[in-house]
């Protein structure tokens, strides 16, 4: 622990001409209640009690790029105006009342698509029933579902071409900040890993090769997004497997992804294979966001059972990362911000509704 007079977790911190005005990020979380990708009234309620809560950047969960990048039908998308009009409500609702900055998750979920929502228990559902047809990395499947049909090169032109316009889409739907989802075990990743990439092209084989068709993406999306506005990516920083993804070469990728501008990289894990052995505890992803930070060079965000506002102020004030991004913690107290600020002796921000009421 660092003992700073002002906490640190409390300042503001700058990627590109976005300044975040504190280090707490709302972690993405998948919320299966859109309407053909669509943002309902569901999220702008969701989004919007943490744009009100001091949150610095509220990021939104996985966002499909097109309708079969969708996990479930229920997932957020960002392929239309009809989306950027439904995030512009939502962008709005944050301007007249909020003081978080927007960012959003941008995604294609690969061989892991066409399920039933969560808490349907993600079964498959077949074309017949209203699903698609399941593309991927390679001609691998995730363990019980289907075999997913693999991308043609020209295919994956169109798929980055994809990330393009949703980059374009979110700008005019209002959106600060994108962050590029290459964890988790979906599309982007897929390519990644050895585990789920078995293609004899040149998207497989060498780490170059598997690195190729993310890194275009990354390229694509930057090229449609404003330079001003920043772009991270979320990055599973190890498979836990033997033969997966390893720390080694999430070093590699990141070093590729600041070379091409990248602003953030956020430090998950796993999410390849149901055969992961994940030593879960308290901040055990905490180190990759370290190790990437001080080897690479880059601004990163630490993420994984975060719940307590010191521990959160020590891993900021002690350099371990840029930011934290909590999931579940905000989901139990989404006044964890306002609850931190106390604990740590900092000031936040109340809406004005309510602030003669705690000043
Ligand atoms: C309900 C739920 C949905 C999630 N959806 C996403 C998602 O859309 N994209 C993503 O990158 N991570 C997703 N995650 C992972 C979280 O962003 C986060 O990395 C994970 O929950 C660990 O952080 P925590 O311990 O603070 O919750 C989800 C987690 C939960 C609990």
């Amino acid at each position: 622990m660092v003992g700073n007079s002002k906490p640190q977790l409390f300042t503001p911190f700058a990627l590109r001409d976005l300044t975040i005005p504190n280090r707490v990020l709302l972690s993405p979380m998948g919320q299966h209640s859109a309407d053909e990708g669509v943002p309902s009234d569901w999220h702008l309620m969701h989004l919007g009690q943490y744009a009100v809560s001091g949150v610095g950047c509220v990021i939104t969960e996985a966002a499909a790029v097109s309708p079969s990048a969708r996990i479930s039908q229920g997932c957020l998308g960002i392929w239309g105006p009809e989306h950027a009009k439904g995030f512009a409500r939502i962008r709005d609702f944050f301007d007249r009342y909020g003081s978080a900055k927007f960012g959003i998750q941008l995604n294609h979920c690969g061989r892991k698509g066409s399920v039933m929502k969560r808490w349907e228990r993600s079964k498959p559902v077949s074309v017949e029933d209203g699903g698609w047809v399941v593309e991927g990395a390679s001609t691998i499947g995730y363990p019980g579902r289907v075999a997913p049909v693999p991308f043609t090169p020209d295919r994956l032109k169109d798929l980055a071409a994809d990330f393009a316009n949703a980059a374009r889409q979110a700008h005019d739907g209002g959106l600060d900040l994108i962050e590029i989802h290459a964890a988790h075990g979906y599309l982007l990743h897929s390519f990644l890993s050895p585990l789920s990439n078995n293609r004899g092209d040149r998207y497989g084989g060498s780490l170059e090769n598997r690195m190729r068709f993310p890194l275009e993406v990354f390229e694509a999306t930057r090229a449609a997004w404003p330079v001003g506005k920043p772009i991270g990516v979320r990055v599973s920083t190890t498979d836990w497997a033997a033969g997966g993804w390893t720390e080694e070469e999430t070093l590699v990728l990141c070093a590729e992804l600041k070379k091409r501008g990248c602003d953030y990289i956020c430090a998950s894990s796993g999410g390849t294979t149901p055969d992961q052995q994940i030593p879960v505890e308290p901040h055990y992803q905490i180190p990759f966001a370290e190790r990437i930070r001080r080897e690479v060079g880059i601004a990163t965000a630490a993420v994984g059972l975060i719940t307590e506002p010191q521990d959160a102020e020590n891993i900021i004030a002690e350099r371990k990362a840029d930011f934290v991004a909590l999931g579940r913690a905000l989901l139990w107290d989404p006044r964890w911000v306002w609850h931190a600020a106390k604990a740590l002796g900092a000031k936040t921000t109340f809406p004005h509704q309510y602030d003669d009421v705690f000043r």
